[in-house]
């Protein structure tokens, strides 16, 4: 495995919407092959340009406006990001597979949780995958409901998840 530029998390600039949306998209089709089946994997990366592609776009787009999104960049390149809201609801997070598992996941957690925190959030929730469920419970947090939801129609597994943050003053969101 080559040996990972240094890294950066910044704040996310609205130019790169698409840009992190292909990020999600390519590594989705890449990391959840195995964890989840082919027609789960089409429903949650849909095809570039069908309509459920777009939607999930604007979904994407308005939690980077309205949330703290920020972005990972390696060798000048984003390879991850990830969006929290002031509540404490952390919605999205995703690493490029080609940097995976190399710790990028764990220092966007670490900045969107000091995010949260100086928000006043009391805790974080977020609906987590298979694939981040075992890094979220490695950092304290833990499930309180398996969930399955409908993607385009397709039932796909998820878990809510919460870490207590011990010092908010925000209500969290609710769960
Ligand atoms: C979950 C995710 C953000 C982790 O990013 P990362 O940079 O690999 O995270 P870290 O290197 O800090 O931690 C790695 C841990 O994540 C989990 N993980 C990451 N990739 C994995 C894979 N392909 N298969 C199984 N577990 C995986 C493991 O727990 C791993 O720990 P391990 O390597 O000791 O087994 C990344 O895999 C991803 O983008 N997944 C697809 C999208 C997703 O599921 N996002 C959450 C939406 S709710």
């Amino acid at each position: 495995m080559s040996s990972l530029p240094e890294l950066h998390i910044r704040r996310f600039v609205t130019e790169e919407g698409e840009t992190l949306h292909r990020l999600m998209h390519d590594t989705i089709r890449t990391v959840a092959v195995g964890l989840y089946t082919p027609a789960q994997v089409a429903a949650w990366a849909p095809d570039p340009g069908s309509a459920a592609w777009r939607l999930q776009g604007e979904r994407l787009f308005s939690s980077l406006l309205h949330s703290v999104s920020l972005v990972a960049e390696a060798g000048g390149a984003p390879v991850g990001f990830g969006t929290i809201t002031a509540a404490g609801f952390l919605d999205y997070l995703y690493v490029h597979h080609a940097v995976g598992r190399r710790g990028v996941g764990s220092r966007l957690l670490d900045a969107l949780e000091d995010a949260a925190r100086q928000a006043g959030a009391g805790a974080i929730t977020t609906h987590a995958s298979l694939l981040l469920r075992p890094l979220l419970e490695r950092r304290g947090f833990s499930v309180r409901e398996r969930r399955e939801v409908l993607v385009s129609g397709v039932p796909l597994v998820n878990f809510l998840m919460r870490k207590d943050l011990g010092v908010g003053n925000r209500p969290a969101y609710p769960v």
